[in-house]
């Protein structure tokens, strides 16, 4: 009898620690599950940690401007090889768990972790073409650093180069590649995505800071089209790589074969009805504004008090 009891109060009692295991476990995944419904800069806030950690997965969310995009989002498009991606999410999972009432997750990860990098990346043909434009592109934002310093030197600039480098940046850089990615290229991806939202609003940001040094050109502020300049050039090395690392890569891996040809010729279609002479034209003017701005300077980063004097985008 005594032993029948005693034997009744122990089973109530893991009947009763299970149920309180299975409890906090559904807490848990409530309280990470909202977070991955949040924006990442918002998480980021809260949780430092989590910055490192998607950090030490190679995810630059931290230094982004914008980051409001999803945390799940983000973790998605950056497709990691399943065993990395499931590593980042424990830790992150672990991060949370450790800033909230819930208890914290085991430590599923640590020294067991797989090696943090992503596999090489391969582009289909059309998004290839994407990506050597942004090789042109950003050959002339490495040269910004060096004419911005020659304007400052001379305390003026010359109106018709600069006039040629917004020139290369609205026929180029906007009309000619910008209107591929956003008129195509995004179609076959889900552009409601907070992600892909991002590329472009930077697009637009892009247009402002181009809108500003071209009225600074015009007005003679040489402080204020240095300091436009020098914001386009920031936002647009840190948005190339994110395509080509980030979002591109993202895109292909949801293209079928199909679409693969379908891109392409909607890329020729467009390519023709733009002048056709539009690449070699501006590849001539990059050279020539090279060989104009040659040497080490036009790898500098620009000062950080160039961008105080910044014009709001219109
Ligand atoms: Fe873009
Ligand atoms: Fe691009």
């Amino acid at each position: 009898m005594g032993a029948n009891v005693q034997s009744n109060t122990t089973v109530g009692l893991a009947q009763a620690t299970g149920l309180l295991a299975v409890r906090r476990a559904e807490t848990a995944n409530m309280v990470v599950d909202q977070y991955r419904k949040q924006g990442v800069k918002e998480v980021i806030e809260t949780f430092p940690q989590v910055g490192e950690i998607l950090d030490r997965y190679g995810i630059g969310c931290v230094s982004c401007s914008v980051g409001t995009c999803l945390l799940e989002d983000v973790v998605r498009i950056h497709g990691l090889p399943a065993p990395q991606e499931a590593a980042l999410m424990a830790d992150i999972e672990r991060a949370l768990g450790s800033g909230s009432m819930m208890a914290a997750p085991e430590p599923a990860v640590a020294a067991a972790s797989p090696p943090i990098g992503r596999p090489a990346r391969s582009y289909s043909p059309p998004v290839s073409k994407l990506v050597e434009e942004h090789t042109w592109i950003k050959r002339v934002l490495a040269v910004i650093p060096a004419l911005t310093e020659d304007i400052r030197a001379r305390g003026r600039a010359d109106a018709r180069l600069i006039g040629e480098v917004l020139d290369f940046i609205r026929g180029f850089a906007d009309r000619f590649h910008h209107m591929k990615e956003e008129d195509i290229l995004f179609d076959y991806t889900d552009r409601q995505t907070e992600v892909v939202r991002v590329f472009e609003e930077e697009h637009d940001q892009g247009r402002g800071f181009v809108r500003a040094a071209a009225r600074a050109l015009e007005d003679g502020n040489a402080a204020a089209l240095c300091a436009n300049l020098t914001s386009y050039r920031e936002l647009l090395v840190e948005h190339i790589r994110k395509e080509d690392e980030i979002l591109y890569p993202y895109i292909d891996r949801g293209l079928t074969t199909h679409q693969v040809g379908e891109i392409h010729r909607r890329f020729e279609e467009t390519e023709r009805a733009v002048k056709a002479d539009i690449p070699e034209r501006y590849y001539r003017f990059v050279t020539s504004l090279e060989r104009r701005y040659p040497g080490e300077e036009k790898e500098q980063c620009p000062t950080a008090t160039t961008t105080q004097v910044v014009q709001a985008p219109a």
